[in-house]
């Protein structure tokens, strides 16, 4: 960005710092973002949060995002399958052993209807939570017949439920995945239409998309026909350095119609907000990171899925 210009002509050499461009920026989102409800798409999108990495931001964009949706005006339920539990921390949800989940779910055929629960934080943000037990889940299913299935089943049959009980429609649906691209993570994908892949602005960031990419196609090919990588999101990014900005153009160049615009900036009080059982959007609402949050959000309600 070029540096502003004081009337004299002169250069004003504060304009052009990281700093400066960061208040300039989180400035024009406050105001662009300011009282917007979102639009809602025709039909429910259900979107996999994926990237076998770990660490890269794959709950924090779930749950964040999730969040921003809901304070945007729509009703969203956040799917955890990651025994972790991560996002249901996040979401403020109890998720000890006894608690139903999405275990009993995907390995008892229970409704999900029934182990949703409201999270903590925001009208219209729901989810379903994952316990520790999930973890055994990944061997259990192995056995069972149309194994690949049983989350996008469970999804179908929860909105067909939602839909003659006369509940309000699910506007998004939001998958957080984990670390792998084992059973769970392939239940994900083969429940979804969309795929978002959250990829951290470093120098390893391509290195194992290939492979990522490579089990889409075959779920594509094989389980999933519709299945599209929808949204590529560059989390923890560090304006200040150049490796990030290089990161961010390789990606742009290899995805130019999947990368969203906005980046998520490198932010601590994102990593705060989990231990205090919120997302950033309820934690900090001013704070860059959730600034950024609900910038994406919005782009991803209005740009055409590729
Ligand atoms: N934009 C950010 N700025 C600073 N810290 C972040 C940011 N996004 C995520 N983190 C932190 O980085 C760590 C990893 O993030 P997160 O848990 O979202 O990744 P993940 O891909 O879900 O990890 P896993 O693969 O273990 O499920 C967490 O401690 C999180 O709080
Ligand atoms: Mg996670």
């Amino acid at each position: 960005m070029a540096a502003e210009r004081d009337d004299s002509g002169s250069t004003d050499s504060y304009a052009d710092t990281p700093l400066m461009r960061e208040l300039t920026r989180d400035h024009a989102r406050r105001r662009k973002l300011e009282g917007l409800t979102f639009e809602a798409p025709e039909q429910t999108r259900i979107i996999t949060v994926a990237n076998q990495k770990g660490g890269v931001g794959k709950t924090s964009t779930t749950v964040n995002l999730g969040a921003a949706l809901a304070m945007g005006g729509l009703r969203v339920l956040v799917v955890d399958v990651d025994p972790q539990g991560n996002a249901s921390t996040a979401l403020g949800l109890e998720h000890h052993a006894e608690v139903p989940s999405m275990y009993e779910v995907l390995v008892e055929s229970q409704p999900m209807s029934e182990v949703i629960q409201p999270a903590s934080e925001l009208e219209n943000l729901l989810c379903a939570p994952a316990t520790i037990n999930l973890s055994g889940a990944e061997i259990e299913l192995v056995s069972m017949v149309a194994r690949e299935g049983r989350l996008r089943g469970a999804i179908r049959d929860l909105l067909t439920e939602r839909d003659q009980k006369g509940l309000e429609r699910l506007d998004y649906v939001l998958i957080d995945c984990p670390p792998s691209l084992g059973l769970l993570t392939v239940n994900a994908l083969v429940a979804a239409r969309e795929v978002l892949i959250p990829i951290q602005a470093e120098y390893y960031a391509l290195e194992g998309l290939t492979l990522l990419l490579n089990n889409i196609d075959l779920i594509r090919q094989h389980l999933n026909p519709d299945l599209v990588v929808s949204s590529i999101l560059l989390t923890m990014y560090d304006a200040r350095t150049r490796l990030a900005a290089q990161v961010a153009q390789d990606v742009r160049d290899h995805f130019p119609q999947q990368t969203l615009d906005v980046t998520i900036p490198r932010s601590v009080r994102i990593s705060e907000a989990p231990s205090y059982g919120q997302t950033v959007l309820t934690y900090d609402p001013g704070s860059s990171g959730a600034l950024a949050y609900r910038a994406a959000a919005h782009e991803l309600t209005v740009r055409q899925v590729p």
